[in-house]
């Protein structure tokens, strides 16, 4: 089989489902500055294909209005358990029967009480009491004062609430509107959307310890001066962000590039291929799987200047000398976890022509069961790519997509391959 590079990596994937197609979320205001927040949020649920029921309690009403959310929805909000729009008058029943998940965003401190009283005496608390506990799940976003999320009634609640079978989504930390700084603040809305994304994904690597490389690496010449190249970062985050979503603990180790940590993410931030090479040895030993997308430079240079090169006025120009990187993933897979079946380790290969050949030799030379190809001019910087997974039983291919959709398939077909972690 002869692999197609690419041709037009720009154009975007129109047949990609949105991340949340088919899901119909309750959106459940309570009272709280951070309901203006919450409008941003609706948008940006329904943005990624949701459907939208806004549900408001009387306090949020004194917030923001109700109008906005039947704008922004496409849908009248329920406010009233007396609702008449409802032809048995039983709108808890109903609306929660409908949803694929309640999500109450911001939840105050009263509320968060009242529920784990099992109190129901409003539409909103009457509904996620009435809500079946085994298909429609319940998120909470707590949203308050510093003080009153660290109060041990508040902590001691939210406890309860996730004993009950609630998933809490945390709290942001930093200024709030009551001028104090703290932890407190609901998330902000494209980091409530990540958590809702992740809620919904399958947890094919649940137990599972992952650590990815990702980015470029930076050789310095002096100290103002560097060998790099255009790894832009965004294959390697895509697919931290998709183990995370399946249920992986997940360590970033990123060269320098400009992108967002993903949620629920530790990273840690490195230069060279031998500080790349360092933390990958402080976490590989308590991993599971090991996934190296970073473009790790060949070579650096043998004796970089602690003083910046200058011109001397002659023409003449600074002779390099270049030695070669340690290869971060060859010495991974030669490890004892890894030759003993304990570490997963697969390998990325950017290549520029005869892909599958390249890919297939280069995985047997780093001794990984899966090596995933990628032809690299066409993938550095990009928002899509196409990969070629090769490993002892060929080669299969996953066609031009998002990186954030091919993250998610490389994923899967990680999880197919790797044992289950020993508890
Ligand atoms: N890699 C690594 N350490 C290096 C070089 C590469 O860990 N010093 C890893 C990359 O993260 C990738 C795989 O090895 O997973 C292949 O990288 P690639 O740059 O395609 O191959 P090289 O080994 O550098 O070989 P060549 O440049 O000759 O194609």
């Amino acid at each position: 089989m002869t692999y197609q590079a690419p041709t037009s990596p720009d154009l975007h994937v129109a047949d990609e489902p949105l991340e949340l197609a088919g899901k119909h979320i309750l959106l459940c205001l309570t009272g709280g500055i951070a309901c203006y927040k919450a409008a941003e949020l609706c948008r940006a649920l329904i943005k990624a294909g949701a459907t939208v029921q806004v549900v408001m309690t009387e306090a949020a009403e004194q917030f923001i209005t109700a109008v906005t959310f039947q704008a922004l929805s496409g849908r009248p909000v329920y406010s009233n358990q007396w609702d008449k729009r409802e032809a048995n008058n039983m709108a808890h029943i109903n609306l929660s029967r409908a949803a694929d998940a309640i999500l109450i965003a911001p939840c105050s401190a009263d509320f968060i009480a009242k529920l784990v009283q099992g109190r129901a005496d409003d539409l909103l608390s009457l509904m996620c009491l009435a809500r079946p506990l085994g298909s429609t799940p319940l998120l909470i976003a707590p949203a308050m004062n510093r003080e009153m999320y660290a109060h041990p009634a508040t902590q001691r609640n939210l406890a309860q609430l996730q004993a009950d079978g609630a998933t809490v989504l945390g709290v942001g930390t930093g200024f709030q509107a009551c001028g104090e700084t703290g932890d407190g603040r609901m998330l902000e809305p494209e980091q409530l959307l990540e958590d809702v994304i992740a809620f919904f994904a399958p947890k094919l690597l649940l137990g599972q310890r992952v650590v990815v490389t990702a980015g470029p690496t930076y050789e310095a010449i002096d100290p103002v001066r560097g060998i790099t190249n255009l790894s832009s970062g965004k294959m390697g985050f895509a697919i931290a962000r998709a183990a995370h979503e399946a249920g992986a603990q997940v360590t970033l180790i990123a060269g320098p590039v400009s992108l967002s940590t993903p949620r629920g993410v530790d990273r840690i931030d490195v230069k060279s291929a031998e500080n790349m090479l360092q933390a990958v040895i402080n976490k590989a030993h308590e991993a599971t799987i090991f996934i190296a997308t970073a473009a790790v430079a060949d070579w650096r240079v043998a004796a970089p200047s602690d003083r910046k090169l200058k011109k001397d006025g002659t023409g003449s120009t600074p002779q390099l000398v270049f030695e070669e990187n340690p290869d971060i993933l060859a010495t991974v897979a030669s490890s004892p976890a890894a030759l003993q079946g304990r570490l997963f380790c697969v390998g990325f290969a950017a290549e520029s022509h005869d892909l599958a050949a390249h890919a297939q030799a280069k995985r047997l030379r780093k001794n990984v069961p899966l090596l995933v190809g990628n032809i690299g001019p066409a993938a550095f910087g990009k928002d899509h790519n196409a990969l070629l997974l090769v490993d002892a039983a060929g080669t299969t291919e996953l066609p031009r997509a998002s990186k954030r959709s091919l993250a998610r398939a490389l994923v899967n077909e990680i999880a197919r391959r790797c044992p289950s972690p020993a508890q």
